[in-house]
């Protein structure tokens, strides 16, 4: 998969995807991600990409043109599965995107700075807009990081089978159960018996009541579904 992404602050694109997950998915040829600056395309002297909004009001806007101009050369070059605005106002993102998402050989992402982007780049270019969340960000360059990381996990061979996503929470619909590792015993705080048990279908047994306990819990809303 290639995912390409539009932003006027690239350098916060850098380090991201430069360890651990990320990194082995690139170097194994799995993901390709490539950052393009917007300000090569800004306009005049200063290479303008932000101005004034119409109306009146505080805050700048994103320009139709420079981001015009960046889309359609990147275009020329291949096709887009989807061009994805990181914005508050999108849809909120949850796994099922990520799962889908994941199925793309080409995806565009445009991080958003300032008051937003010229209603009309939304309009023309874009087909899918998407928040990380009811909270909003400076811009959406953190926003299209968690978005890359969510999707390059799952493509396939990205992950081995100790870090396999199946097991991820909310990949069958619950949250994970607790883990442990060495010691056994730390302070006097003990690791559940059954872990140490070696019957792996009293340990399977457990986790899914870990699972759905917890699910309970933290977030009742996904057994509703
Ligand atoms: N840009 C600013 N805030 C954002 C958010 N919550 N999600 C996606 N993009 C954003």
């Amino acid at each position: 998969m290639r995912i390409d992404i539009i932003s006027v602050l690239p350098e916060l694109l850098v380090s991201p995807f430069e360890h651990s997950i990320m990194k082995r998915a690139q170097q194994k040829g799995l993901l390709e991600v490539v950052v393009h600056n917007l300000r090569d395309y800004g306009l005049g002297k200063h290479r303008q990409v932000d101005d004034y909004q119409y109306g009146g009001g505080a805050g700048m806007v994103m320009m139709v043109e420079p981001l015009s101009n960046c889309i359609e050369q990147l275009q020329v070059q291949r096709s887009y599965d989807e061009i994805i605005f990181l914005t508050p106002d999108g849809k909120t993102l949850h796994q099922g995107i990520a799962n889908q998402l994941s199925l793309s050989k080409n995806l565009l992402f445009i991080c958003g700075h300032y008051k937003g982007i010229d209603e009309r780049i939304r309009e023309q270019y874009v087909t899918m807009e998407i928040s990380i969340g009811d909270f909003v960000l400076s811009g959406g360059e953190l926003a299209a990081a968690v978005l890359v990381d969510s999707i390059g996990r799952l493509l396939p061979g990205v992950l081995n089978d100790e870090t396999s996503a199946l097991f991820d929470s909310f990949q069958d619909g619950l949250l994970a159960p607790p883990v442990y590792t060495r010691p056994s015993e730390f302070k006097g705080w003990k690791v559940p018996d059954v872990l140490l048990s070696g019957h792996d279908k009293a340990i399977e047994d457990w986790r899914y009541e870990q699972s759905l306990n917890r699910t309970k819990e933290r977030r009742p809303d996904l057994l509703q579904k």
